[in-house]
């Protein structure tokens, strides 16, 4: 890969889409595969004070809500004092499903963090909002990356899940295909719903890291709850400033495995034949779970 040519076309496309034209990370340190050190000491204890904030509104809301695995796996994460040490964090992961965290300035290409996950390594955003997001916010930052997505890291069959997704976006750049597995991932492990016995939890990142969404997506009558389904969720545009209007439910970890199993090159070229969904669209046949009952 020629780095310096393909660093200046990753940030002339980044300065075009963001509104102030530049990225927040500082990019000026990192490596080929844009890892940095975390640096953890220079931390302000304001920041440490403000991820304390955030833990314990999210610590808070995960019981009833996050799948299972989530809240497990959140629990034996010793997070909630000071924003974590990666490296402490990465030791442990390691251990369980042979996955590492990598210290990342923001948004990284494509096709490295593709090359990231399809190497059993996580990358995760350095930097902590501002006091002002602390409802929202645009770029993840460390809170979303490491709270939101770490823990289920935890679990084999999805550790094992988000290996194949890097190793099918590596194959997804070379078809043509990455509109169609980006959607995947935004309404999986973004924004992803669970069964449960005691009815639907989240285990999206996205969602697990929001104040707002976290209820919403369970308990509003507003947005549609559908049975997962590759085809139908490759098919639907998504919305990325505003809560969803749609919401995909896998059975467990294992439906979202196997059900992604299948060579995905036929799929991408019957999808290029296909006409877009609304984020909002509810088709014929399809059934709608509806919210859960009797949460807060
Ligand atoms: N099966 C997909 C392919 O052939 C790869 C993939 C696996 C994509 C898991 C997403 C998740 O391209
Ligand atoms: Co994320």
């Amino acid at each position: 890969m020629n780095t310096a040519v393909d660093q200046a076309d990753f940030f002339k496309t980044l300065t075009e889409k963001s509104d102030s034209g530049t990225l927040r990370g500082d990019y000026s340190q990192a490596d080929e595969q844009y890892v940095v050190k975390q640096n953890w000491g220079a931390y302000t204890s304001e920041q440490h004070a403000l991820w304390r904030k955030l833990y314990e509104r999210q610590a808070r809301l995960v019981p009833d809500r996050a799948c299972d695995v989530f809240i497990d796996s959140l629990a034996k994460m010793n997070a909630s004092d000071a924003i974590p040490h990666f490296d402490r964090t990465s030791d442990a992961l390691y251990k369980v499903t042979g996955w590492r965290l990598v210290a990342v300035p923001g948004l990284v290409p494509d096709l490295t963090f593709f090359e990231h996950l399809a190497n059993r390594r996580f990358p995760v955003t350095v930097w902590l909002r501002e006091p002002s997001e602390f409802d929202y916010i645009v770029e993840p930052d460390v809170f979303h990356d490491f709270f939101g997505h770490v823990p289920l890291l935890f679990n084999p069959i999805f550790a094992d899940h988000m290996q194949e997704y890097g190793k099918g976006g590596l194959k997804a750049l070379k078809l043509d295909g990455l509109t169609y597995l980006a959607r995947l991932y935004w309404y999986t492990v973004e924004f992803g719903l669970i069964e449960s016995p005691r009815g639907l939890r989240a285990y999206g990142a996205g969602i697990l890291s929001s104040g707002g969404e976290i209820e919403y997506c369970l308990t509003s009558p507003n947005p549609r709850r559908i049975p997962f389904e590759v085809e139908r969720v490759m098919r639907t545009l998504y919305k990325i400033d505003s809560y969803q209007e749609t919401y995909f439910v896998i059975r467990d970890f294992q439906q979202l495995f196997n059900d992604t199993a299948p060579d995905f090159a036929p799929l991408y070229e019957k999808l290029k034949t296909l006409e877009a969904l609304p984020a909002d669209s509810l088709l014929a046949g399809e059934i709608d779970l509806g919210p859960n009952r009797g949460l807060s």
